[in-house]
């Protein structure tokens, strides 16, 4: 992936849109998004299939529907993967760094992973029996306004809110609140976790500092995931994983991701272990 976006920029120009414009992405620029596209990789043993849809072209078909959450959308990325270790976390890390190449370029996008006609999606975007489908995001240009039910959602969900560091990032152990000064470098990369998007605003991600890297936890909010067939909160494991990377490449340290070094410490209920990232 050629990362041709400044990180924090792009993380703070990110928002969910759910009110489109009418103004049409030119051809070029749809061109140039699906090249960044075919160019993207992640660092989990899983590959992210994207599907394209234009609601334009779909002529005499009804439109597919987000209950009313996005409206003016015309067209949107869907996202499929196999049943294999890693995958929602592969898929979280490429569809977050699409939406944040696109809010780069002032296009904005919404992760959708409950509030879609899922089976009609499905078929529009010829999705195979054996896939998953698990998040789709309409893009195009931000209207100028919020619809009235996208400011109600925002206000339930405090989604201008995120949870402070001591209420995320530790030091050695689980009992112990991380420190800017003992973050030292990584500080920028723990901050651009922190600004990330998840389902519902429940920011999951737990980080624990330790002599060999990050070690990345995610908090389990019991029953939250039970009305998907997977782990909702898996995906934002994998844009925590994307914000990270992007942010420690940006700033030349080197390190890479490993998800069997399960560090030797004790954590509280709810928490599970799901990857590391060790210095090189
Ligand atoms: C995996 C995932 C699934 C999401 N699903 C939905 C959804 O179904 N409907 C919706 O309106 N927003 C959805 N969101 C958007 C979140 O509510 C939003 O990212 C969060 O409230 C933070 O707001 P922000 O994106 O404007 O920073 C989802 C986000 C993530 C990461």
């Amino acid at each position: 992936m050629n990362i041709q976006f400044p990180v924090q920029e792009s993380v703070n120009a990110r928002y969910s849109v759910r009110n489109y414009s009418d103004r049409p992405i030119d051809a070029e620029t749809r061109q140039a998004i699906e090249d960044f596209i075919s160019s993207m990789d992640n660092p989990f043993a899983s590959q992210v299939k994207f599907h394209y849809l234009d609601q334009n072209a779909m002529q005499g078909q009804e439109k597919l529907g987000t209950y009313g959450v996005i409206k003016g959308a015309k067209q949107y990325i869907g996202t499929t993967i196999k049943s294999e270790p890693e995958a929602l976390e592969a898929v979280g890390y490429e569809l977050e760094a699409v939406m944040l190449y696109l809010a780069n370029q002032g296009i904005g996008t919404c992760w959708l992973g409950g509030t879609f006609d899922r089976a009609g999606f499905a078929s529009a975007m010829n999705v195979g029996e054996d896939e998953i489908f698990p998040v789709i995001t309409p893009y195009g240009y931000p209207a100028a306004k919020k619809h009235v039910k996208e400011v109600m959602m925002r206000k339930l969900i405090k989604a201008d809110q995120r949870k402070d560091w001591k209420e995320l990032f530790f030091y050695n152990d689980f009992n112990t609140a991380l420190t800017t000064a003992q973050a030292g470098e990584l500080e920028f990369a723990l901050e651009m976790v922190r600004l990330a998007p998840s389902a519902s605003n429940k920011q999951p991600w737990r980080v624990v500092l330790t002599d060999t890297g990050c070690h990345f936890y995610e908090y389990k909010e019991p029953g939250y995931s039970d009305r998907f067939p997977y782990d909702i909160q898996r995906i934002d494991m994998g844009i925590a994983a994307c914000h990270f990377d992007l942010a420690v490449k940006e700033k030349n340290i080197a390190g890479h991701f490993v998800t069997d070094n399960k560090p030797d410490i004790i954590w509280p209920a709810n928490i599970e272990y799901v990857f590391s990232w060790v210095r090189d």
